[in-house]
């Protein structure tokens, strides 16, 4: 049916774009982010093109894992305003069409939430039950510890009450038990009111642990989130839930709902992600390619969130022991910037040696394949890291507005990158003059990307091609064509490609407008620049290459 090409499923080719109230714009002068400042930079946001923000926690908090432990779901951290500036902001961002998502920490709450307070106050309060309480807990694989810097087990003996309680994550965040189904109620409630507020959906944290080592056993844990799935969409047939499974290609595929796409809407891919970064170290194509061959089609309406970077680590936990190692060389290699012996608490640029060329070509990767981009705030600029902060605190740094800062009237509470990466050096205002910017870049392929819904919504084939360095695919969709090819190599390439059935077609350059002939045995023969990129169209000689995009045809005939 066309129709679906319509915005219906507008999360298929969103662009979303995660922040934290906390580090974006300081809207009250007191040197920390608000909801005040956020809906001051709507403006930035809406003209840079993004379609869906996803707000990183900002609920009241003891501020242990910087809001991802949460003590009251239904208000709003009083250091970054009151639930009146929260729909102020939700009123500007509707009226500039971007929608807004939230993450969803109920894997767990903060050991100060109310709940847990009143569950380890004795073994017969009514709320014991909400959490996981143990004996005997089984004994702990050292090395599923998330935190293998700060804890050692996932249960923690509970004095008063004599028992263990479960902690997937930090012992200050008990585990919520959804066994439990006046917990699965609340967890709707909670859902229920952010909706009623405006929120699009949310990004949920932790999945597989959510659902995961509850009391009683679920006998389906999927059930939980196929009901969750269901209430939202009852109560707002757009509403999405995006999870956060850092898992194995086949294990993930069962969080979309096996083949029904009835429980989460999108998933990070974090498997392309590693593959990526492995190949960008290499300079070889092989890994992502390799990826993107076994990555499975989600079910129909679902899709692939893709990234680079987020708040995290930057995890490289699906990689072998020897390709982890070659990306902590190339991107990491001081003991400092790597983090719990598996990732690295680095932002892009800096891994990339800040070679603007390199940079420019990732970022054009990220919003070329085939899935619906992640950014991270600050990534549109070049933002660096603060390895000065605690651990993966060091990504999280202030959002750079102008060269003397622009985030804060007064000094920020969290220190912003120095050197290279520092304010004068990197910031909005002057890459928003500048036409050569990493800026102006970002603008543009999210334009192209919009453009090109054949990247989100088509049937992506891997090309073989001659040369190590290039990763090649073409993406299909109603009979049109994007192709996409990346130089990963420092080397000026020509690459040559075979592309079937377009025989004698036009490629137009979606970037630079040159344009190349495919010439008789289906063979185009391309030029990469070193770190180049090219997205190009195909149409036939007589047809203008902005009429052949699936978009603009479909919008013509809904039918
Ligand atoms: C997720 C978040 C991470 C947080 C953890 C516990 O992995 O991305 O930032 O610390 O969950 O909530």
């Amino acid at each position: 049916m066309r129709l679906t090409f319509t915005s219906d499923l507008w999360w298929k080719n969103a662009v979303i774009y995660c922040l934290d109230v906390e580090t974006f714009k300081d809207g009250n002068g007191d040197g920390v982010g608000d909801f005040r400042g956020l809906t001051q930079q709507i403006d930035y946001l809406a003209g840079l093109g993004v379609t869906c923000l996803w707000l990183m926690p900002f609920f009241p908090t003891p501020n242990r894992d910087d809001g991802y432990d949460v003590v009251d779901f239904y208000s709003i951290d009083p250091r970054l305003g009151t639930l009146g500036d929260f729909v102020e902001f939700m009123r500007t961002a509707k009226d500039r069409g971007l929608r807004v998502i939230a993450d969803l920490v109920v894997n767990h709450t903060s050991d100060r939430h109310p709940w847990f307070q009143q569950a380890r106050s004795s073994r017969d309060n009514p709320y014991r039950d909400w959490y996981v309480w143990s004996d005997t807990p089984e004994p702990d694989d050292p090395s599923q510890v998330v935190f293998p810097d700060k804890e050692n087990s996932f249960w923690e003996f509970d004095e008063r009450t004599g028992q263990y309680y479960l902690h997937s994550f930090y012992k200050h965040q008990p585990d919520l038990n959804v066994g439990n189904p006046e917990v699965r109620d609340e967890i709707a409630r909670i859902l229920g009111f952010w909706m009623e507020l405006g929120l699009s959906g949310f990004r949920v944290d932790a999945v597989p642990y959510l659902i995961q080592n509850v009391n009683p056993k679920l006998p389906d844990p999927h059930e939980f989130l196929r009901d969750l799935r269901a209430f939202m969409c009852r109560r707002e047939g757009s509403s999405i839930l995006l999870g956060e499974v850092n898992l194995p290609y086949d294990e993930l595929l069962a969080y979309f709902g096996d083949g029904n796409g009835d429980e989460l809407t999108m998933c990070f891919d974090f498997v392309t992600m590693q593959r990526a970064w492995l190949a960008l170290a290499r300079g070889e194509a092989a890994p992502l390619a390799a990826a993107l061959r076994e990555r499975p089609r989600p079910p129909k309406d679902s899709q692939w969130a893709v990234f680079l970077r987020n708040h995290d680590e930057l995890t490289l936990d699906k990689l072998t022991e020897e390709e982890r190692r070659e990306v902590f060389e190339a991107f990491g290699p001081d003991k400092d910037m790597q983090i719990y012996g598996r990732g690295l608490r680095r932002r892009l640029p800096t891994m990339l040696g800040g070679d603007l060329r390199r940079v420019k070509m990732a970022y054009s990767l990220l919003f070329s394949l085939p899935g619906t981009p992640v950014l991270f705030y600050g990534e549109e600029i070049g933002l660096g890291e603060n390895l000065r902060a605690e651990g993966r605190m060091a990504v999280r740094v202030p959002m750079q507005w102008a060269p003397e800062g622009g985030f804060s009237l007064v000094e920020p509470e969290r220190d912003m990158p120095e050197g290279a990466y520092s304010p004068e050096r990197v910031n909005v205002a002057d890459q928003k003059r500048d036409p050569g910017s990493l800026l102006r870049w970002i603008q543009l392929l999210i334009e192209r990307y919009r453009e090109c819904p054949e990247l989100a919504w088509g049937e992506t084939t891997v090309l073989d091609c001659d040369h190590p360095a290039v990763l090649a695919y073409r993406c299909d969709a109603e009979e049109a064509t994007v192709v996409v090819a990346h130089n990963l190599s420092d080397k000026a390439v020509d690459a040559e490609l075979t592309l079937k059935g377009l025989r004698s077609c036009v490629l137009t350059d979606l970037l630079t407008d040159d344009t190349f002939r495919i010439g008789d045995r289906d063979a185009v023969e391309l030029p990469l620049d070193p770190h180049g990129s090219r997205w190009l169209r195909a149409t036939t000689p007589e047809v203008p290459p902005e009429d052949a995009s699936v978009k603009a045809r479909a919008t013509a005939s809904p039918s």
